[in-house]
């Protein structure tokens, strides 16, 4: 049987629609809009495609938005003065640092700089704590796509055996931990299957949610699949350049072969890829009303 492909781009559209029609109410209501910074260091050629996707969004669902492009010999204690000037800006929001950070910036302290209440990537340890007792504001922006993409692919959660495969911050841990609330999109029983597990397959081959954040192209093969599984890719590896000089991407899933298997799969690009920034411009939009109640 051959899986039904979500669209990651279809969502998002969805979602940007819900959101637009949010800001324009908020806007008639209180004159003010959500606001939203990028703070970008250097010139790294992913990241400014990464920024520049971002910014382009924010702008059309109506954000203030601004991009902050800082020379990459910035020194730490001008970054960490810079984000302190946004944190103390009313009309901002949210507030990203894009990251890989050049080596001499210490990346945990700019990383906890950032004031949790516009912390619209959640990386900051109070994010991280809120969201392992259940009490997120702010969920990371990939892990937080991937659950909306198995809401609204209709994948039943509850009970269902999820396995991670990956423990990065931003994806493995955090989406481990959502998928283990007692939660909407969540409830269900969670492995982690990672670089020290012995026999990874015994694993990926019982999951009914396979989630694969491994960044290596191939990862996950058929063999490694049970039928009917709901794959997440959320791989985006760079295999090297389309003939109009694009990046071409792949995945950490043998798509071809695995959409065969299983139930449900995302492709890459268009499956999780668009719903990250979805949903970073879904957080903004959740710390600019908190910012309303709280005045
Ligand atoms: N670099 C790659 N992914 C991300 C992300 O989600 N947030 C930030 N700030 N930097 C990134």
């Amino acid at each position: 049987m051959a899986a039904k492909i979500i669209s990651g781009t279809e969502v998002s559209k969805q979602i940007k629609a819900e959101i637009k029609a949010e800001v324009d109410g908020l806007q008639a209501k209180y004159d003010k809009v959500p606001g939203l910074v990028t703070i970008l260091i250097g010139e790294n050629p992913a990241s400014v495609s990464y920024v520049t996707g971002k910014q382009k969004t924010a702008k059309e669902l109506g954000f203030y938005s601004i991009q902050d492009n800082q020379s990459a010999d910035i020194t730490e204690e001008q970054l960490l003065a810079l984000i302190d000037k946004y944190n103390n800006d009313d009309q901002i929001n949210g507030i990203l640092v894009q990251l890989p950070l050049p080596k001499h910036i210490n990346e945990t302290k700019v990383l906890y700089a950032i004031s949790p209440d516009k912390d619209v990537d959640a990386f900051h340890p109070v994010s991280v704590g809120r969201l392992v007792i259940g009490e997120a504001i702010f969920k990371p922006c990939t892990p937080a796509g991937i659950q909306e993409l198995l809401i609204r692919g209709g994948v039943e959660t509850a009970g269902a055996h999820v396995v991670v495969v990956g423990r990065s911050n931003i994806v493995g841990k955090p989406i481990a931990n959502m998928m283990l609330q007692k939660a909407k999109g969540a409830n269900s029983t969670v492995t982690v299957v990672h670089t020290g597990t012995k026999d990874a397959a015994k694993y990926t081959g019982d999951a009914d949610i396979l989630i694969v954040a491994a960044g290596v192209p191939n990862a996950v093969t058929a063999d490694m699949v049970k039928d009917g599984a709901a794959v997440i890719d959320v791989g985006v590896n760079r295999i090297g350049m389309t003939p109009e000089g694009k990046a071409k991407l792949a995945g950490d899933v043998d798509f071809e072969n695995v959409k065969e298997k299983a139930g449900l799969i995302t492709p890459v690009p268009g499956g999780v890829g668009p719903m990250t920034i979805t949903m970073l411009m879904k957080n903004t939009l959740e710390a600019f009303k908190y910012s309303l109640q709280s005045k």
